[in-house]
């Protein structure tokens, strides 16, 4: 894998060895290459070159500083979800002026922050959520940039749980409301209506439901040219699949190309919202192997990781490689479950695995650097783990392993 290979059977992330990042910074410890999140970006500049595009970059995938930074200066905006988000991008040095605000549920004090930052557009889900950012705009003498998200009815073969773009989900304006909802956009004041957006599921391993989401958003587009509403973009949001097992992702080309065509000699720029494209293949979860136990289920390799790092295997059955640092010649490989130590059956990383791994040594859990770090939890009492960037032979400690009592230090013990 780009940016994790064997060297004399010692695995490295890029030119340093995942054994010395383990010494310096302990378990479990994140670590991600520059050099694959460089290489999947450059993929898709080479793939839309030529064309009006811009990458905004999914913040919710991995929003580490270090990696908005990175990215920032890779020439990508950024798609945010919520004040954390954008306030994220803001320390990292990104451009909010070209990125977009998604999300079903943006607060008032959420309008107000992103407003008062100058974001690029708010990709707006209901008629509600207009009058409220019309409101805020007019009352703070702004005018607010604006797209609809549509939801444009179109079934994806994905998990049921990250499928969005479904008739009847949550997101989105429904598709047969969408002309009406601009006309209400349309004669609100203080909103400057901008593009039109989707986002019809993640961990698309076919691209063709995206081109075909990409129509409809265009048709829908020349409908509202008709009548005097000129959008500047469409929106396909991001929802490439990448390889975690034995899935073949979309090639680019076809996809890019597809998307070219659907636009056309229209002068509409595109807009893509990458997140897992970008990240998922560009980290690692380093975890060492505490226990070997054995019950009536089978043996268990006991890791110093959880689902509190990693939580897909649990929230959606997701399989990760999961490969030896020190490979072992000579040894046997044995079935094996690789668990964690929370107090869930589900805490569980990799099922039915054949390694050869004794403890104390450490293992790789692959594809970890999209929605993994960033959908980590405390349960159990579990601090946030360590996150080390890799470049080359450089190597920086880009999150500092959380301490216990920043878990509890908001919390209070009653007097008396
Ligand atoms: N844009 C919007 C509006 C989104 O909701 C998402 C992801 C993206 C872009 C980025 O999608 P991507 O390119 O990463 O597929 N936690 C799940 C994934 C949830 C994705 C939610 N939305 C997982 O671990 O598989």
């Amino acid at each position: 894998m780009e940016g994790f290979e064997y060297q004399d059977n010692r695995l490295h992330a890029e030119s340093v060895p995942l054994e010395l990042i383990a010494e310096e910074h302990g378990t479990p410890c994140f670590v991600y290459s520059a050099a694959a999140m460089e290489r999947q970006v450059e993929g898709l500049r080479t793939a839309f070159s030529g064309q009006s595009y811009r990458i905004c970059y999914a913040v919710k995938a991995n929003g580490n500083l270090a990696v908005l930074q990175y990215l920032a200066r890779l020439g990508c905006a950024f798609d945010l979800v919520s004040g954390g988000e954008l306030a994220r991008v803001q320390a990292a040095g990104g451009d909010l002026s070209q990125s977009v605000f998604s999300g079903v549920g943006k607060t008032s004090e959420e309008i107000r922050q992103a407003l008062d930052a100058g974001i690029g557009a708010f990709h707006v889900e209901s008629p509600s959520e207009l009058e409220r950012i019309s409101r805020i705009a007019q009352k703070e003498g702004k005018v607010a940039p604006v797209s609809l998200r549509i939801n444009p009815a179109i079934e994806v073969n994905t998990h049921p749980h990250i499928a969005t773009g479904f008739r009847g989900s949550k997101f989105g304006v429904p598709w047969d409301e969408a002309l009406d909802t601009y006309r209400i956009a349309n004669r609100l004041g203080g909103l400057e209506i901008r593009g039109v957006a989707c986002h019809i599921g993640s961990q698309l391993v076919d691209a063709e439901p995206i081109v075909a989401a990409a129509r409809q958003l265009v048709d829908l587009a020349d409908r509202l040219r008709e009548e005097g509403i000129d959008l500047e973009y469409v929106d396909v949001g991001g929802g490439l699949g990448i390889c975690y097992h034995d899935e073949k992702p979309p090639a680019l080309e076809p996809y890019a190309e597809g998307l070219r065509e659907v636009i056309g000699d229209r002068p509409l720029s595109l807009v893509i919202e990458p997140g897992r494209y970008v990240m998922g293949n560009a980290g690692i979860l380093l975890t060492r192997v505490e226990y070997i136990k054995h019950t009536a289920g089978g043996r268990f390799v006991v890791v110093d990781a959880a689902m509190t790092e990693l939580m897909r295997p649990a929230l959606y059955g997701a399989w990760h490689a999961i490969m030896p640092v020190t490979k072992m010649e000579g040894r046997e490989r044995r079935n094996c479950d690789v668990v964690g130590p929370v107090c869930e059956t589900t805490d569980c990383l990799g099922r039915s695995r054949r390694l050869s791994v004794e403890e104390g040594e450490l293992l790789a859990v692959f594809s970890c650097g999209a929605y993994a770090a960033s959908m980590g939890s405390s349960y159990n009492a579990r601090p946030p783990v360590a996150e080390v960037m890799v470049d080359g032979d450089r190597h920086d400690l880009v999150r500092c392993r959380g301490e216990v009592d920043q878990l509890y230090a908001g919390e209070r013990i009653r007097e008396g």
